[in-house]
Order: structure tokens, then sequence, then C-alpha cells
């Protein structure tokens, strides 16, 4: 898999590892991704769902959907390629894990080093002043209401249109710039600010590698383009670090 010395030397080194994920890594586990042939965004429109307008107009609609997804994601466990970024965690002491997921599988798996950058979907949050709720959604209750401000509550996930919490940004924006090895993994790198991140891990020296079953506008920048499936090619990555290490 990754045979080739100076690869395997890269993963080893001291200097830190930035890994940023997608829905791909998710996509053994059971969760659909979003684009794609069975993707969620050929079934369901973002337009009528995932947006700030479509939840002021139709809330009930847009928490059905949720709803449904945390149920989905509550049935699903991690897959090899969540608990190999936990081993690849414990061998580098300046881990990042930045993902795009909102599933929560990889601090379910023990990342601790984690950056949610469209939040997590098992949160909620008040769509007028923004605070953090910890109420149970039940639609046969009627729709939630805040505690502080009786604002309706709302999934904790960025939406189309909407800014990045500022700090998780904050924080991948400044390990991008300092890692020196950064992987893209299972993403479709088209939507930002997310897909720029390896481009910036690129122009601040880091070396980068894709793992992704099939290319996207990354993988003619990428130093490497491992082209299969996260939950394959991670184990093995893992394997090959380990043999080097107790070589
Ligand atoms: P996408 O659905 O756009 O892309 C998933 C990527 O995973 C594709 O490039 C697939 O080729 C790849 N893939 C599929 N199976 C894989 C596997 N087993 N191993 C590795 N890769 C695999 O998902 P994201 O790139 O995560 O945003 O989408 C980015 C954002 O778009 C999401 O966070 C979501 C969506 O709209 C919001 O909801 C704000």
């Amino acid at each position: 898999m990754i045979k080739n010395k100076s690869v395997i030397e890269k993963f080893l080194s001291p200097s830190k590892i930035v890994v940023l994920t997608g829905a791909g890594v998710s996509a053994a586990s059971g969760v659909p991704t979003f684009r794609g042939k069975e993707g969620l965004w050929k079934k369901y429109s973002p337009q009528e769902l995932a947006n700030p307008q479509a939840f002021a107009a139709k809330p009930e609609l847009v928490w059905e959907w949720y709803i449904w997804r945390r149920n989905l994601i509550n049935q699903v466990k991690p897959n090899s390629a969540h608990h190999a970024l936990v081993d690849l965690e414990k061998m580098n002491s300046g881990f990042t894990l930045i993902t795009q997921n909102v599933d929560n599988l990889h601090r379910q798996a023990g990342n601790t080093r984690v950056i949610e950058l469209h939040g997590n979907i098992m949160k909620n949050k008040c769509f007028d002043c923004n605070k953090t709720s910890d109420s149970e959604v039940h639609l046969n209750n009627g729709l939630p209401h805040c505690t502080y401000c009786g604002g309706l509550i709302r999934p904790d996930v960025v939406w189309f249109g909407e800014a990045l919490p500022f700090e998780a940004l904050q924080n991948a924006q400044s390990a991008v710039t300092e890692c020196g090895l950064c992987l893209s993994v299972g993403t479709s790198g088209v939507v930002e600010p997310a897909a720029s991140l390896p481009f910036q891990a690129k122009a601040h020296g880091a070396y980068v590698v894709e793992i992704n079953p099939e290319q996207t506008p990354l993988t003619e920048h990428a130093d490497l383009f491992i082209q299969d499936s996260a939950d394959k090619v991670l184990p093995e990555i893992i394997i090959e670090l380990k043999l080097a290490i107790n070589q």
C-alpha cells in the first residue's frame, strides 16, 4: 500500500499530521454520502432541507429529515477507517482530525483531537439566539423551543449559506498551516471552505495524500493519490506503520 519508505517516514516523523475527512469515511458504516449515485442529495433537496430559509418556512419537515438521519446514525458503528484514525492519533502527538461529518463517529471510535467543521447532528441549538440546548426532540410533542428566548430549537449543524463555527474554522486553518503531512479522506472536495484546507496545507509545505475511490479536484495536486476505499486503505497503512516501527 504505502511500501515507499519515504512516505512511511512522513507518517512516522514528529511533524504534525492533519486528516480532513468527509462522508466517504462513514460510508462503510452505512451512513449515506451526499453526492454520487446513491448520495442523499440525489433523493432529497438541500434547498428544502438544509438551509435556514427552509427551516423558517417548514421546521417540521426539516426536523423529520434530521430525526430520520439521527435514527439511522444511532444504529451504526464506527468502521475500520475510523478505528485506524484512532491508531494514527496515538502515533502522532501533533495530530488533528478535521471532519465535515456530523455523525459523531470519529469521537465514538475514540479520536479526541477532532474539529467538527459542520457541527454535530446529535446536538441542538436555538435558531434565534444560537445557545446550545439539551431538549429532546420528539415531533409528537410539538416543536421544541429555547428556554432562554423562546426561539425554535434546530439541529446544531451547518446549513447551506451559513458560516462555519468560527473557532473550529480558525483551529482547522492553523492546523493545516503547521502540519508536515495532510490526508484528505473520503471527501468530494467541492464544499468550501473545507475543500481548500488540503491546498492550504500544500502551500505551507505539507505532503498531501488523498484517499478516495474517485478522483476529485484535489487529485492532480496531491503528492500521493490512493484510489481505494478508506476502510481498506487506512488499516493497511497502520499495519505498515506498525511494521516499520518494530523493524
Ligand atoms: P460527498 O458525498 O460530497 O463525497 C463523498 C466522497 O466520498 C466522494 O468523493 C466518494 O468518492 C468518496 N467515497 C465514497 N465511499 C468511500 C469510501 N468507502 N472510502 C473513501 N471515500 C469514499 O461528501 P463530503 O465531501 O463529505 O455539508 O461532502 C461535503 C459536504 O457536503 C458535507 O459535509 C455536507 C454536504 O452538503 C453540509 O451539510 C454543510
